[in-house]
């Protein structure tokens, strides 16, 4: 199984020696990269080109490692057994409330699945630590049912990471990394290529040198990124803004149309709205 890309998603090279390097090694593959970089994508199309089913997992702080195995449903237990009647017979069995989480329904596929673990910095730092095992092996112990579930097919598993926590050693030993660059200018063309394929070369030449420069401005909160670049074209074609409007006449700095698509809080767009004032009164 073997990586090429796909005509949704633009892959670098480095990239896609880093997805196959994983699958080669039977590695997770950790992605990190600034937030629209394409990590959670990347897994979905990759999926999707292996023609393999896709596990998604989204990590929220209270996720706990043992919900990606099976959880043990106690309430509904309690529930059927004070109804009693037919689920009487149910009650009895525990395996009827043991429900299973992502990695467990990866490891009795029938076909080789990708497991997507999305954020995994948002999690607390055992989290990370408490999956090793059950990654590394890839089977675990159900004490419930004293089963034992084992792989029948490995899965290929993707972690992403926007960096908000260290991982712990232990963890990045069994990793193979990769860090999403921010797109250059002639791979976002390719980008912005793939979602508006008809888009004229005027205006991508501009709005991607104002949004480039618009990334520059030192002392941003948070730079826009691709998913915002692709937020704001959709906009400018729906309303039909032609490429001059995005700058002012003398092609200096302006506050671009529409730049509630780029800039995402007000402390942005005042230290934009400075920059531009000055520009305009250093002629
Ligand atoms: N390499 C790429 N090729 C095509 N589209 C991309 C690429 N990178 C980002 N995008 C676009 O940006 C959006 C955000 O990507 P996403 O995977 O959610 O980023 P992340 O998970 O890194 O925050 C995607 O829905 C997609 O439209
Ligand atoms: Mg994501």
């Amino acid at each position: 199984m073997r990586f090429e890309g796909s005509n949704t998603y633009v892959a670098t090279p480095d990239l896609m020696l880093a997805v196959n390097a994983a699958i080669t090694l039977q590695r997770p593959l950790l992605i990190k990269g600034e937030p629209g970089t394409g990590k959670t994508m990347l897994a979905e199309e990759v999926a999707n080109a292996l023609g393999a089913p896709l596990l998604q997992w989204h990590i929220k702080s209270t996720t706990k490692a043992q919900q990606g195995l099976y959880e043990y449903d106690a309430v509904s237990r309690l529930r059927d057994s004070q109804l009693g009647g037919k689920d009487g017979e149910r009650v009895r069995d525990i395996a009827n409330y043991i429900v299973k989480g992502v990695l467990w329904q990866a490891l009795e596929a029938d076909k080789p699945t990708v497991i997507l673990i999305d954020e995994i910095d948002k999690a607390d730092i055992e989290f990370p630590n408490d999956l090793l095992r059950e990654l590394d092996r890839m089977e675990f112990y159900v004490y419930e049912t004293q089963q034992l579930v084992k792989a029948k097919h490995r899965p290929i598993v993707f972690i992403t990471s926007n960096n908000e926590k260290e991982l712990p050693d232990a963890f990045l030993r069994r990793c193979f990394f990769h860090y999403i660059k921010f797109p250059d200018s002639e791979t976002m063309q390719k980008i912005v290529d793939v979602h508006f394929p008809g888009l004229k070369k005027a205006l991508l030449k501009e709005a991607l040198e104002v949004f480039f420069e618009l990334r520059e401005v030192p002392g941003l909160k948070k730079k826009p990124s691709t998913s915002e670049l692709l937020d704001w074209l959709k906009l400018l074609l729906a309303e039909e803004i032609p490429p001059e409007a995005l700058r002012s006449k003398d092609r200096k700095v302006a506050v671009p149309p529409l730049h509630g698509a780029l800039l995402k809080n007000e402390q942005d767009v005042h230290l934009f709205e400075r920059l531009v004032f000055m520009a305009k009164h250093n002629r």
